[in-house]
């Protein structure tokens, strides 16, 4: 199979670098600079190498470097951002810091002759993000395109098939960044596109079924997307050794336990165990009001109930997640800041009793996720059902956390589903969230103190960022009207109308 490498010098793009590349049906390859060898380069037989952008400098004294053996090998590479500059470096160039002629956001390039660029137009915009740059190109390099203020947005050396751009082909804010990477891959490594998704689910498959042949695996089942796609994927590789722990929380939405447990069961020939763990996290999450520390809890009680099933089950070593990519990169992978927990991610506990945690789908973006779901054969209004975060109602539920105000949530949170499905209107992601706040209201003829729900409903491609959905009034005065008059104890409904960024998606 042709692959590429995406070679990981931090940052938040070496993922989508990996998804454009795999858009054009070639199989990419992320590894981080620091434990990754040329010798393994050497030997993995890649058709070309990307080196992605980070947050450093070449110049500081703890900036990622790599022997600069790489650029001989006789591989094809494209540096992009810090990539770019750091070829510069190890071919003997001078990097500047641009001070206050920095370049953020759409900037118009101009471009001169390059096979990257063949067939693109001389100008066009590109989504720059830099502070330093290539003030002098190496020896056997040209400069291939220019900006107002950036003497150096892209240079090359043809005869060595070494290329850098300062600006970032993968993001859709560079109008021709797709042509870019095509020309890269197709002209420049001579790759011909048949990797597919199927590629993905076979090699994934095996990788495992070799890896863990004769081991007994625990799959933390929660009934989402993520879970179940990862759940049927090492069901394949595993098959039998592989038991499926599904935990109510207590915190599930309304008939969510009976209806995993129905599906899983009846749908699918899996070892599966349900754990009624309502009490216990009710218990350890009484009085806590912080998000995070709330997010660390239920974490930590997820492990400790997996532990004890894998003791009565005997003898499982092997823990699987449904991870997906942005659980790991909003949880602060390498510099990139910390927005958040996710349980199943920075929210581990340090000491865990398994030998091993696998996550198969810790390098997909929720649409690919779903895609291999369909493949799997996992049906489809599960797979296309809506995400449900691995805490559940617990970041939807503000403040402290008791039985009586998960049951008002569950109950909102039913009706606004149920108002917008039959409305035939499916936002990416639509739930109710109970508020802390409690206002005045009147019923009948009395005073009322009651709950504020609010009402969430985003639609986004990739759940890092995210728009909020514009629902028309009418499906919300339903809503509003039927929890009101519905659910006791609530009196009032708002809806959220931020996007993320600033908000996130989950209220905590
Ligand atoms: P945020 O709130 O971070 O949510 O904008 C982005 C997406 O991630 C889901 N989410 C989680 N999923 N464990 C999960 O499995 C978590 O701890 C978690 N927190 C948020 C959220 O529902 C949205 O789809």
């Amino acid at each position: 199979m042709e692959k590429v490498l995406v070679l990981d010098f931090g940052g938040q793009y070496d993922l989508l670098i990996a998804r454009r590349v795999r858009e054009q049906g070639v199989y990419a390859e992320i590894r981080p600079y620091g434990k990754t060898t040329l010798e393994e380069i050497k030997e993995s037989g890649y058709r070309g190498i990307i080196f992605t952008g980070g947050p450093c400098s070449v110049y500081d004294e703890t900036s990622p470097h790599f022997d600069k053996g790489i650029l001989d090998i006789g591989v094809p590479v494209l540096g992009i951002c810090y990539g770019h500059q750091l070829i510069a470096y190890m071919a003997g160039g001078v990097i500047k810091s641009a001070g206050n002629t920095s370049e953020y956001g759409r900037t118009e390039v101009k471009f001169g002759k390059c096979t990257l660029f063949d067939g693109i137009p001389e100008k066009s915009v590109c989504w720059m993000s830099h502070t330093d740059f290539v003030s002098e190109v190496p020896g056997g390099f040209a400069v291939t395109a220019v900006t107002e203020d950036c003497p150096c947005a892209a240079m090359a050396d043809e005869k060595k098939k070494i290329y850098g751009v300062q600006f970032h082909p993968e993001v859709t804010h560079t109008e021709y960044g797709k042509q870019i990477l095509h020309s890269f891959l197709f002209s420049v490594c001579g790759c011909s596109g048949d990797w597919k998704m199927d590629d993905f689910i076979e090699k994934t498959v095996e990788k495992y079924r070799v890896e863990l042949a004769g081991r007994r695996v625990l799959c933390a089942l929660s009934g989402g997307v993520d879970s179940s796609v990862a759940a049927a994927l090492m069901h394949r590789a595993v098959g039998d050794n592989l038991t499926c722990v599904f935990v109510d929380h207590g915190l599930l939405r309304k008939n969510e336990g009976d209806d995993v447990e129905r599906i899983f069961r009846g749908q699918f020939d899996m070892n599966l165990i349900r754990v009624n763990a309502q009490k216990r996290f009710l218990d350890a999450l009484k009085g806590v009001k912080e998000p995070e520390k709330k997010r660390k809890i239920i974490g930590e009680q997820f492990i400790r109930v997996f532990e004890e099933q894998s003791r009565i089950i005997g003898r499982v070593d092997v823990l699987v997640q449904g991870t997906i990519y942005p659980d790991v990169v909003e949880s602060g992978k390498g510099d990139a800041s910390t927005i958040k927990s996710h349980h199943n991610v920075g929210g581990l506990p340090s000491v865990i009793d398994f030998d091993l945690i696998v996550e198969p789908l810790k390098d997909l973006f929720k649409d690919e996720v779903r895609a291999v779901g369909l493949k799997l054969g996992i049906p489809e209004y599960l797979v296309m059902r809506q995400p449900f975060p691995g805490p559940g109602l617990a970041v939807r539920l503000i403040g402290e956390i008791t039985e009586e105000k998960a049951d008002t949530l569950r109950e909102a949170d039913a009706i606004f589903r149920e108002e917008l499905e039959s409305a035939g209107i499916r936002p990416s992601q639509y739930f109710a969230v109970l508020t802390d706040t409690r206002s005045v209201g009147v019923m009948g003829d009395a005073r009322t103190y009651g709950y504020t729900v609010a009402l969430r409903a985003v639609t986004t491609d990739d759940f890092m960022t995210a728009d909020f959905a514009r629902i028309p009034y009418e499906v919300l005065e339903s809503a509003s009207r039927r929890i009101t008059n519905e659910v006791k104890s609530v009196n009032r409904v708002v809806y959220d109308i931020t996007s993320k960024p600033p908000a996130t998606v989950e209220w905590e």
